[in-house]
């Protein structure tokens, strides 16, 4: 039998009301970026989901483009439910649906992973916090105590067998709005099993809870340094890059592809960071694609990794080493470039450089060497 497809909805369609702010909150920058690329990557990168749809409003587009270039979207509707229904009418093909809030950035592999295993045992799956606080009825005054240990926090993403939760959408009263979609399914008398949440997945609804967000998602990071290294031979003939400008020289580095070893080194520190190997492993010298490439695009790649781990780079540390030409002069627009791949603030980007006293193959002038060190702050397992 061949395994189950997964896809995963992310409703990004309201107005942010009571979050404020000049945006709505989806796309708001939180822990670095924009919200929804938070959820959006975490979705992305897990191995066992196949499709991940954005929905969002009619007018968000733009604001869409600037968060996440090239996410799959549909447009939504005027309520939650609507939303989800637009998202769940997209679906290519699948047997099961992750339905998410992206206004609940923060979301682990492990609570994918323990939704999707429930799905084996029921049609609906909910990840739940316990309640540490006195529940009462507000009325007036204070009404009648309600037992903490008969009620939980429901949170999302909601797991779904696809055809149940269709199913049971397409039952529930026209114009009748839904908390969630787990209320939907039980309404069509789908049993809705439970798995332990977690206190990062809280929403966003307020002001005062992106601080709040932001402080949880710091709780849960650590932070890594790795270095990379590399070096190319000068020859005549061959044009020179370096940190990915164009440097005027006598001579140009030489190598399978546009050989600049500053973004080289750079890339394999990325990569260091998540221990996803090094720039050969997955830029082959062997393969004829990479013949002549601009080396911008390995630089890319290695930070797509590293964001799809929920990773956030936070500094950069260049070293070049050479006898010519003087880096001096190009320090400034190297910074910028590499700011620019890895959509930095130049202030987060360092660019060094050193002569070696005219001794070893640097100080002959046969080859440039670099060394870089980036920082990175990335889940804790
Ligand atoms: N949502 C949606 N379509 C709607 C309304 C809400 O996709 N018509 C999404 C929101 O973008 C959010 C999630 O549903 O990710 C939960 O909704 P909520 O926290 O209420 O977000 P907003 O509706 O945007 O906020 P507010 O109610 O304060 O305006
Ligand atoms: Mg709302």
């Amino acid at each position: 039998m061949p395994s189950p497809r997964t896809a995963a909805i992310i409703v990004a369609a309201g107005k942010g009301e009571r979050a404020g702010g000049d945006r709505p909150k989806q796309f708001a920058v939180l822990a670095g970026k924009p919200m929804i690329a938070h959820s959006h990557a975490a979705l992305s990168a897990h191995p066992a989901i196949d499709e991940v749809i954005v929905v969002i409003g009619s007018d968000q587009d733009a604001d869409l483009r600037e968060a996440l270039a090239d996410a799959r979207h549909v447009t939504g509707g005027a309520t939650r439910r609507e939303s989800v229904l637009a998202g769940l009418a997209a679906i290519e093909k699948a047997d099961r649906v992750l339905i998410h809030d992206a206004a609940r950035p923060f979301l682990s592999a492990a609570v994918i992973d323990r939704l999707i295993a429930a799905l084996d045992d029921a049609p609906g799956a909910v990840p739940v916090l316990p309640v540490a606080d006195t529940i009462a009825r507000a009325d007036a005054a204070l009404g009648d105590t309600i037992e903490r240990s008969n009620v939980v926090r429901v949170q999302t993403p909601q797991a779904f067998r696809l055809d149940a939760i269709r199913a049971a959408h397409a039952a529930w009263p026209a114009g009748r709005e839904a908390t969630d979609d787990a209320q939907v399914l039980r309404a069509h008398g789908g049993m809705v099993v439970t798995v332990e949440g977690e206190s990062t997945l809280e929403k966003v609804t307020h002001p005062a809870d992106f601080a709040a967000a932001e402080a949880r998602h710091a709780a849960v990071m650590i932070s890594r340094s790795a270095s990379g290294y590399d070096v190319h031979r000068l020859e005549a003939g061959e044009e020179l890059w370096l940190g990915g400008v164009r440097i005027p020289h006598d001579k140009g580095l030489s190598g399978h592809s546009d050989a600049d070893v500053a973004l080289h080194a750079i890339t394999d520190a990325l990569l260091g960071t998540i221990a996803a190997g090094d720039i050969g492993s997955h830029f082959p010298p062997s393969d004829p694609q990479w013949k002549g490439a601009a080396s911008d695009q390995f630089l890319a790649h290695a930070a797509s990794l590293v964001a799809a781990r929920g990773g956030i780079i936070d500094f950069i540390d260049l070293t070049i080493i050479c006898e010519a030409p003087r880096i001096g002069p190009h320090r400034e627009p190297i910074r910028m470039r590499i700011a620019d791949i890895l959509r930095l603030d130049a202030s987060q980007v360092s660019v060094k450089a050193t002569t070696t006293e005219r001794l070893g193959f640097t100080g002959r002038g046969e080859g440039i060497a670099a060394q870089a060190v980036a920082t990175v702050r990335v889940p804790r397992l």
